[in-house]
């Protein structure tokens, strides 16, 4: 049996009142449904997150966020603490998303410090890494996550076991387009065996990139795929639950 990770990735969508009705239809979905070996995740803009854990109360639903500064706090106009999100109600912490790569210029020295930030804080960071197209047409995908993932080695096998990688190709993101569970399954599979080789440890693979109802059930049956990392299917309830659903045929299977 299978445990997987369902994860929302609301990225700048909803406003409060949107955020509250979304969680309750996502909690209504969810009501009667054997969800022990499924862990639902949202993970709404920083001013949605109060409201979002106030309206999961009494659910399973988790809470994160999409990104935060690795300082405890200070001088930093504009940014959020671990600590904040900790007092939010957070979890999980994505972190190094594509587009806070591409558009704010995230690269790996300042990933190594919120991934330490996020270990010293006990939240979860759920690392993105992944190949844009032309990186992929050059055959130059494996170097590219090597050059991203490597930054785990810059911690100890205690704290990456609290660690979850989503590899979301940049092409996928977005687009409709989705990786086929070849490519899936070949980019999982070498995540797995290089974190298995360096650090004798399994942890979650989740994929992201155009993850929707349709697609899902097949996309989570693909080895080493233990969940998926989801934008606008989301944002969704009918969607969000249908991949929730797939999810949980699977585990019961
Ligand atoms: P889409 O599901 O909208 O392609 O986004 C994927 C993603 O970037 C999740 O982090």
């Amino acid at each position: 049996m299978k445990k997987y990770l369902i994860a929302g990735n609301w990225k700048m969508n909803l406003l409060q009142a949107e955020t509250a009705n979304l969680i309750s239809q996502i909690k209504e979905g969810i009501q009667n449904k054997k969800i022990d070996d499924v862990d639902i995740l949202i993970c709404p803009p920083f001013t949605n997150l109060s409201i979002a854990n106030k309206a999961i109360e009494n659910s399973p639903i988790i809470l994160g966020a999409q990104n935060m500064h690795f300082m405890p706090k200070g001088a930093f106009t504009g940014e959020i603490s671990p600590e904040m999100l900790l007092d939010s109600g957070c979890r999980y912490v994505i972190l190094g998303h594509s587009e806070r790569r591409q558009y704010f210029k995230e690269d790996n020295e300042l990933l190594i410090k919120k991934l330490q930030a996020a270990f010293d804080n006990n939240l979860i960071p759920i690392l993105c890494i992944g190949e844009t197209l032309e990186e992929r047409q050059n055959n130059k995908t494996f170097e590219v996550l090597y050059n991203q993932i490597t930054i785990i080695h810059n911690f100890s096998r205690e704290q990456l076991t609290k660690l979850v990688i989503a590899y979301e190709p940049v092409w996928a993101i977005g687009t409709g387009l989705t990786a086929s569970t070849e490519q899936i399954k070949e980019v999982h599979q070498w995540i797995a065996d290089h974190i298995y080789a360096h650090f004798a440890l399994q942890i979650p693979i989740l994929y992201g990139g155009s993850m929707n109802d349709k697609n899902a059930k097949e996309i989570l049956s693909t080895e080493n795929v233990n969940g998926g990392l989801i934008g606008g299917a989301s944002l969704k309830s009918e969607q969000f639950l249908k991949i929730i659903d797939a999810a949980i045929e699977i585990v019961g299977n």
